[in-house]
């Protein structure tokens, strides 16, 4: 069978289809049109721009997918969409036109949890991977750790109380002059600095808690930045970006390895954005191996957002038989009551 996925809940545009055979997944195409250089010109995503840029993008792609992966609409068992959490007038676009995509073409619809389709994308890259596992997603709007137990059965344990993993590190990029978005330059930068020459708070907050608090780490990184430039000393930007990953990596795994042995998951899977920071992959992989926990992270071209995860979080929907309509909303939050205009039957 085959699915469509399309994502469009921030500044990539994106329509894939996944091939599954006997409940093994494989990318038949994965498209994506990227807005990262449009927005780069305002150091951030402008959320009206990115829904302009997604409506000139959504058909051409799905063409696109479809021709890639060599098949039909006809041939489409599915439409996975991903409904929430996102900036909403980017969801509408996704959602309104896999709706008409789907009504068309006489397609069943399936609604897609934006994070549970980073989770996803690592039974796209691991065909034997199979819950219960743990799940750190980290990306540019989430920061959570997930007791999975089933594709689609997620309990959240622990979730930053302020910013996002990567809003913090594209914060840090752009003042210090990277472009947007400054988490993968920094991840390159960090490689010149010393990462004990700043001094900066864990955001792995103490106590009993799998939580984390990224506005303290940041507000000091930003004050280290401030009190340089008002006393007309450099700015040690290497120095700065590889303390700042070093307690982003060590706070998360810090809270990680807390959260394995406390739910006694034999797997970690990392997803989202930020799972593409190779500091990151190489101290869980250290973490996991000495723990002797199965470590599964996507390829980068999986990490950032793509219609392929999103393809594969509604095979698993479209297996519990929960399907959407045309009643289909979208929604900001990351729990909404629901995303229905008006009440399933
Ligand atoms: O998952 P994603 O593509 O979009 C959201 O759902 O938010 O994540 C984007 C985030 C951005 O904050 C970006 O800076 C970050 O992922 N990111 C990285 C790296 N590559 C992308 N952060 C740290 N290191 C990287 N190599
Ligand atoms: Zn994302």
């Amino acid at each position: 069978m085959y699915i469509l996925g399309m994502e469009s809940s921030c500044d990539e545009t994106s329509a894939a289809v996944l091939r599954v055979e006997e409940g093994k997944l494989a990318i038949a195409s994965n498209i994506v049109a990227s807005q990262v250089e449009t927005h780069r010109l305002y150091g951030g995503v402008v959320p009206e721009i990115a829904s302009r840029a997604h409506i000139e993008a959504v058909s051409g792609i799905t063409r696109e997918a479809l021709d890639a992966a060599g098949i039909a609409p006809q041939d489409l068992s599915a439409v996975a969409v991903t409904a929430f959490p996102g900036l909403i007038g980017a969801l509408l676009v996704g959602v309104n036109f896999a709706k008409s995509f789907a009504f068309a073409n006489d397609i069943p619809l399936v609604a897609v949890n934006h994070i549970k389709a980073h989770v996803a994308a690592a039974y796209l890259s691991e065909v034997t991977l199979k819950p219960p596992f743990l799940a750190l997603v980290v990306s540019g709007g989430h920061t959570s750790l997930f007791d999975v137990a089933a594709p689609t059965d997620f309990r959240e344990i622990g979730a930053t109380r302020d910013d996002a993993a990567g809003e913090a590190f594209d914060k840090i990029g752009r003042v210090i002059g990277l472009p947007y978005p400054g988490g993968a330059a920094l991840d390159k930068l960090a490689y010149e600095g010393d990462a004990h020459a700043v001094r900066l708070p864990s955001p792995a907050l103490q106590g009993d808690t799998l939580d984390f608090s990224f506005s303290g780490l940041k507000t000091a990184a930003l004050n280290t930045i401030n009190t340089c430039r008002q006393s007309g000393m450099e700015v040690p930007r290497a120095d700065l970006a590889a303390s700042f990953t070093e307690a982003v990596v060590s706070g998360l795994a810090v809270k990680t390895e807390e959260a394995l042995l406390r739910t006694g998951r034999k797997t970690l899977v990392l997803a989202g954005g930020v799972a593409a920071n190779s500091h990151l992959r190489r101290r869980l992989t250290e973490t996991c191996d000495r723990l002797g926990v199965r470590f599964v992270v996507p390829p980068i071209s999986l990490c950032g957002d793509n219609g392929a995860m999103v393809a594969a979080a509604g095979y698993y929907e479209f297996m519990e038989g929960r399907f959407a309509d045309v009643s289909l909303n979208a929604s900001a939050l990351d729990e909404p009551e629901t995303v229905y205009s008006k009440k399933q039957g």
